[in-house]
């Protein structure tokens, strides 16, 4: 695919190796909207006019990986993994950004893992009230990194057949898979697939993982810790292509959670520090996005959604034994068809 990118936009910086490195600096850049922005680095031959390049679409977004071996700690660390879950990298970069998390919690009285795990328990809750209530059968989780949910899920609905199917990135699936197999966790009924939300078609593809599930099965599509990495406009066009790709389902729910741009939130002020940090492990940028509930209900119907709940942990609190906050949640988690 090639797209053009103003010259303006540019800033030309020589590399060892002949080429000039082109770093795009400038937002204005031409790039279609719903396609990653994450592209950093262009090469072009020595002499190439900068007027017309090659923009190479960038959907590789592997370095947000080491995040499910962070959160993958924090559920064993809070009991909501079993401790075959916890690795070396998740330990590791706990113990790195332990000084960042005491920093956050000496201002705010909470930190990132509290917030982790009010979605996490609150998604369980969901997604046991889709399987029990409502008959779910069949569920997908994109990214499901180091997330337990997909064994959990699996051993205590056997009896309902439950076919849980887990997706990732080509490197965090096939991490997933040797954990899932040397612990005697696979099976017919739970699967571990590559998918990667950026790609449009082929085998990596929302719309290839879909076609491998059961079109007559109520199910549910779940992601969790996902959409906070991306632009709204690369949201929109997975959202879209969620309700397009599930129209086959007799019944098709979208539980995930999202960390909102709520401005007058007593925490909003101090959010840049997580956003920082988050940044530093990741190399990603990690944007708040919908100032209000009635935002985020508004920004998941654009996508085509007919019907969604924006839930507040602070309804469950009891129900879940969640950690109880001076302030209200500051996040959410919907629940959208
Ligand atoms: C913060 S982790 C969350 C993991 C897990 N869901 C949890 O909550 O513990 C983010 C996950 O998103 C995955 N990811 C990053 N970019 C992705 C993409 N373009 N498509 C699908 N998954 C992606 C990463 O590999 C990683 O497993």
């Amino acid at each position: 695919m090639e797209f053009t990118l103003r010259a303006s936009c540019l800033n030309p910086s020589p590399s060892r190796d002949s080429t000039l490195a082109w770093r795009r600096s400038d937002p204005c850049a031409e790039v279609p909207s719903g396609h990653s922005l994450s592209a950093r680095l262009i090469r072009i031959p020595l002499g190439a006019r900068p007027r017309a390049i090659e923009y190479v679409m960038d959907t590789d977004t592997s370095n947000i990986s080491v995040s499910a071996h962070y959160t993958g700690y924090i559920w064993c660390r809070h009991g909501l993994a079993p401790k075959e879950f916890e690795t070396a990298r998740g330990r590791n970069t706990y113990r790195f950004l332990s000084p960042a998390s005491a920093l956050i919690r000496a201002i705010i009285g909470a930190d990132m893992e509290t917030f982790l795990v009010e979605r996490h328990k609150l998604l369980d809750h969901l997604l046991t009230a889709a399987i029990e209530k409502a008959g779910v059968t069949q569920v997908v989780e994109i990214a499901c990194g180091m997330s337990p949910r997909g064994v959990s899920f699996s051993q205590r609905y056997a009896d309902r057949g439950l076919v849980y199917v887990e997706a990732d990135l080509p490197g965090m699936a096939a991490s997933k898979t040797q954990l899932l197999t040397q612990n005697g966790w696979i099976s017919e009924r739970h699967q571990v697939q590559i998918c990667n939300i950026l790609t449009p078609s082929g085998p990596e593809s929302l719309g290839h993982l879909l076609n491998t599930l059961d079109p007559t099965k109520k199910t549910a599509l779940i992601t969790e810790g996902l959409v906070n990495y991306f632009d709204l406009d690369t949201l929109q066009t997975f959202w879209t292509n969620i309700t397009r790709e599930t129209a086959r389902f007799p019944e098709c729910r979208y539980l995930t959670e999202i960390y909102p741009d709520f401005r007058d939130h007593p925490i909003h002020r101090y959010t840049r520090i997580a956003q920082g940090v988050i940044g530093l492990v990741t190399k990603n940028e990690w944007p708040l996005h919908y100032e209000s509930d009635a935002a985020i209900e508004a920004g998941f119907k654009q996508a085509a959604f007919q019907d969604v709940i924006v839930h507040n942990p602070d309804d469950y609190r009891e129900l879940l034994s969640l950690p109880k906050l001076p302030y209200s949640s500051f996040v959410r988690v919907v629940e959208a068809r």
